[in-house]
């Protein structure tokens, strides 16, 4: 037999009823504001990364370097070939492009080279250049009109005919270009732009 007393269906909720009530009213708004926060910062960060991507700088601001011999230019012969090195610690990648951007080098008629630092602007991961327009498109969700410097990380694309503008994905600062020069048949690097990374 249950002797437990039985309250009033009219008697007048106890300040602790009341209280209790507040808390419990409170507690399921929690996981709700939380879910809205996150869509938000969310949809924030996207059109910040989507509309502020920076465009590399048409006179580009190099960090004075020692000299680097990269490799003799008959290593670009055709438009794409493409030399890895490094560059004080720094990976990088000299590319023969289609026609100059900021920052590259022509080294003889309809020749021009540009180079690179492989760190991704995002979160530092090595970019590599990947020629096939249509992984890209399955990869890295970008339609690119020519070879990119791709990120397997995050996914971020950067184009190197835009001087190594970030065009999709995550990162939104350029890839630092290097100072190019031709001495005899070999092409030299001798500085480069500074890592957004360390600034
Ligand atoms: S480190 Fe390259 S996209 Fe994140």
């Amino acid at each position: 037999m249950n002797d437990a007393p039985n309250p009033r269906p009219d008697a007048p909720p106890s300040a602790i009823d009341v209280e209790r009530r507040r808390v419990a009213r409170w507690l399921w708004r929690i996981p709700v504001l939380a879910a809205l926060a996150g869509g938000t910062w969310g949809v924030l960060r996207g059109g910040y990364v989507h509309f502020f991507k920076k465009r590399p700088d048409p006179t580009p601001a190099y960090q004075e370097g020692p000299p680097l011999e990269i490799a003799t230019i008959d290593r670009f012969e055709n438009v794409w070939d493409a030399v890895t090195f490094q560059y004080e610690g720094t990976p990088s990648v000299a590319v023969r492009i289609p026609e100059p951007i900021a920052g590259s080098l022509t080294l003889e008629e309809n020749v021009h080279v540009a180079a690179f630092s492989r760190v991704c602007t995002h979160l530092g991961c090595v970019v590599t250049l990947n020629r096939d327009a249509s992984a890209i498109a399955f990869a890295f969700n970008y339609r690119a009109e020519g070879p990119q410097l791709v990120c397997r990380c995050h996914l971020s694309v950067f184009d190197p005919e835009r001087a190594g503008r970030a065009v999709a994905g995550p990162a939104v600062d350029p890839l630092p270009r290097l100072r190019l020069r031709r001495e005899g048949d070999t092409l030299i690097a001798s500085g480069i732009e500074p890592n957004p990374l360390l600034s």
